[in-house]
């Protein structure tokens, strides 16, 4: 059968690439950390299951788009993390990134290089014009990252998302093309190969 190439963006230091089954070993270590999902709905992880079946759903993620996940990878292939493309209104031009990196890679640059990688995909191949985020209000490391990388800080949506029971306020923050053309990010050099799944592509403009 004849299949697409998978979308890859290959950065100085890492990649993006689609998770596999065999990653689950090592995203379940990683994500068993509560440090790093406590600003999440889900997690941490109790046991390698839960790595595995999240990665069997991503495959229909693509398809119906609603979601474009990714692990970050090392350069010996190693998954030290996820990132993803969410929210996406085609007619808007707009989405959402979602990050975690495994709590021994903060600091390392890693979450940097991930998100330019992410950045130019979104305003590269999925013709974006804008790249959001939510960011909670208790996590300042995150909300310090993103303004960093350039993103505006919108204010505050009250009771955004929901934790189980619990709500929770977030900061929006947001990068349109320009801002991002004007950013280090874009000088980031990044080598994108394979075709994006469909429902994430906007029309040319
Ligand atoms: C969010 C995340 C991807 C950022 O990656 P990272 O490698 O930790 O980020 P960096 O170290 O590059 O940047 C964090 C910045 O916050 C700063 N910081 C850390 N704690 C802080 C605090 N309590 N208050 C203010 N700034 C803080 C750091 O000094 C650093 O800034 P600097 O480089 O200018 O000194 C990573 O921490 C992570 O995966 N966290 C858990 C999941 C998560 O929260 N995801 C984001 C959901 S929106």
């Amino acid at each position: 059968m004849w299949r697409t190439q998978q979308l890859t963006a290959h950065g100085p230091r890492l990649t993006l690439r689609y998770p596999q089954t065999a990653d689950a070993r090592r995203l379940f270590e990683l994500a068993s950390n509560e440090e790093v999902t406590r600003y999440f709905s889900w997690g941490p992880y109790h046991q390698q299951g839960q790595a595995a079946e999240w990665i069997a759903t991503l495959r229909s993620h693509r398809m119906d788009g609603s979601a474009l996940e990714f692990a970050i990878a090392d350069s010996g292939d190693e998954p030290i993390g996820v990132i993803a493309i969410l929210e996406v209104s085609r007619r808007d031009r707009r989405c959402v990134i979602g990050i975690w990196i495994g709590r021994p890679y903060w600091g390392s640059g890693a979450g940097d290089e991930s998100e330019a990688l992410l950045a130019h995909i979104a305003f590269g191949p999925l013709r974006m014009e804008r790249l959001g985020a939510w960011v909670d209000v208790n996590n300042p490391r995150s909300q310090h990252a993103f303004a960093r990388l350039g993103f505006v800080n919108e204010g505050v949506l009250r009771a955004f998302q929901r934790h189980g029971d619990e709500r929770r306020d977030l900061v929006a923050y947001s990068l349109l093309r320009e801002e991002w053309e004007g950013s280090a990010m874009a000088q980031v050099p990044v080598e994108i190969t394979g075709e994006a799944p469909p429902k994430f592509v906007c029309a040319p403009r």
